[in-house]
């Protein structure tokens, strides 16, 4: 089904020169067929993971302020942003790097404090870290947000051994001199840490390898990477972006050995412009990368399945986002890749989860960078204050589609800014969440069921008329979710986008 736009892409993007507000034009009825019956796959909680670096701000002085700060905090874990991830609900977290991974030794971050090395992180600024976040700290946290901890080992300046003892360390249950140490820390409950990544990014910051030079370190190190009382999920380095070489090189090279569980692309949805300055053809410009990513996400796949029909290599995609101009300014005073987030970042992330949703079938894992204070930021927090972005709230709207069954909805506007859909189905529950990237044109989605009737209908949006608007420690509830009507009769459901909004309904079928 196909409806004819009253837009070309190309008239579209002329006429996008303009203020970041929402013109005021006639909406534009766009139909959805929605398929409650039509399965696309489980839409796994892990599709809407999250990843904290030691980057800037994200871990000092973001999630963690120390036991002795006055910023109110557990355990020197920042209160506030605890309070907000746990109503998040976030399902998993990536630690300690994207690059800082392949830099970080594990046994600098345990024991008592006052004998931890303080190291230079090398790759964010040659600052010093005094390692009082650590194993134990980041575990501490996952718990106490309830997400599943997800480590990323040290390939690129590590060894074998050193990886392998950090699984020891953290997984077997009592007995050896690496699990006693790890009682005599305070934890004498293994950790039970399952995801564990083998290297970061190791194409470029974890080494400068080749794909072939990185199977061989792969295999080296994964070899010892064993069950030490909790079977590992072992995550090799993917490619950047759709780098088609890196992945064939890397399974050309395993030789149909030893495959990984899963296999980790990296997304970013560059726009070197400042957050807050967006123009509609900066906006149009990045938001249409999630249409490439959508088909990355495809071609990778195949790829692999071309090697692994039988899917036993899971595909994730470990850090996503979009990634703005910094503003040395800002950097300096919040720390490298400090980012402010707005009504087009929240446009962005949720389309990047209905991208995931639509590929549930295709993918293990997904993980937007970075939780707090770096690039594409959950939250902001400096000195005794934290907010919550418009990314939060995104990923808050797509929350009730975790566990539920995607299933397939059509839209007549397959371009890269037409409205999108996801869907995802449980007993008598559909959820629907359409968004409107484009910055002038308010769309009427009349969405069709293809079987059975609409009782009821409750929906939520996100929107604000400034595409760049953004929530500040001073003003920190400008683009909050808020109620939004959906009209539901026989099997038709109703409702009005703004231009740059994401809706959130609820249907009773
Ligand atoms: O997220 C910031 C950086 O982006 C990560 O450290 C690296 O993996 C990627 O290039």
């Amino acid at each position: 089904m196909r409806t004819k736009s009253t837009l070309s892409r190309r008239a579209f993007v002329s006429s996008a020169a303009a203020a970041p507000f929402s013109a005021l034009a006639a909406a534009r009825e766009e139909n959805v067929v929605v398929h409650p019956q039509v399965e696309i796959g489980k839409i796994r909680p892990e599709l809407h993971g999250h990843f904290a670096e030691h980057l800037g701000s994200c871990v000092y002085g973001g999630l963690w302020v120390g036991k002795n700060s006055p910023v109110p905090n557990l355990n020197g874990h920042r209160k506030q942003a605890v309070d907000y991830l746990k109503a998040l609900g976030i399902p998993v977290l990536r630690w300690p790097g994207g690059c800082f991974a392949d830099d970080y030794h594990w046994r600098d971050g345990i024991g008592p404090l006052a004998r931890r090395p303080k190291r230079v992180n090398i790759h964010w600024g040659n600052y010093t870290e005094d390692n009082s976040f650590g194993t134990h700290e980041f575990v501490e946290l996952c718990r106490l947000i309830g997400a599943e901890p997800y480590f990323a080992g040290n390939v690129g300046s590590g060894t074998p051994r050193e990886l392998r003892d950090w699984v020891e360390y953290c997984n077997y249950p009592a007995g050896s001199t690496l699990s006693d140490e790890r009682a005599a820390n305070g934890s004498p409950e293994p950790f039970r840490i399952r995801y564990w990544g083998v290297g970061n990014e190791n194409w470029g910051c974890g080494g400068r390898m080749t794909p072939e030079e990185y199977a061989t370190h792969y295999r080296r190190f994964a070899g010892y990477m064993r069950n030490f009382g909790t079977p590992p999920y072992l995550v090799a380095c993917g490619p950047n972006s759709n780098d088609i070489r890196w992945t064939r090189g890397f399974m050309d090279s395993m030789q149909g050995r030893g495959y990984p569980h899963g296999f980790a692309l990296h997304y970013y949805q560059n726009m070197r412009v400042e957050p807050t300055k967006f123009t509609a053809d900066n906006a149009a410009a990045q938001l249409t990368k999630f249409a490439d990513m959508e088909k990355a996400i495809v071609q990778q796949r195949a790829l692999l399945d071309s090697y692994d029909p039988e899917r036993r290599v899971g595909l994730l995609i470990d850090e996503w986002g979009v990634w703005d101009g910094m503003i040395p300014a800002e950097e300096k005073k919040y720390g490298r890749l400090w980012q402010q987030n707005t009504l087009r970042s929240a446009v962005g992330a949720a389309l990047g989860l209905n991208v995931f949703h639509r590929h549930a079938g295709k993918l293990v894992m997904g993980n937007i960078a970075q939780t707090v204070n770096v690039l594409h930021a959950m939250l902001l927090a400096y000195e005794d204050k934290c907010i919550r972005t418009p990314s939060y709230y995104a990923f808050e709207l797509a929350k009730p589609h975790r566990a539920k069954t995607a299933v397939r909805a059509e839209t007549g506007d397959s371009s890269p800014l037409g409205l999108s859909v996801s869907a995802s189905r449980q007993d008598n529950e559909l959820v629907l969440t359409l968004i409107n990237p484009r910055h002038d044109t308010p769309l009427k989605a009349a969405c069709r069921l293809s079987s059975g009737r609409a009782a009821s209908a409750t929906a939520r949006i996100l929107h604000h008329e400034n595409f760049n608007a953004a929530n500040t420690f001073e003003q920190p509830d400008l683009v909050v979710p808020r109620p939004h009507a959906a009209a539901a009769e026989g099997s038709r459901v109703t409702i009005d986008l703004p231009p740059m909004s994401i809706v959130t309904a609820s249907v009773r079928i």
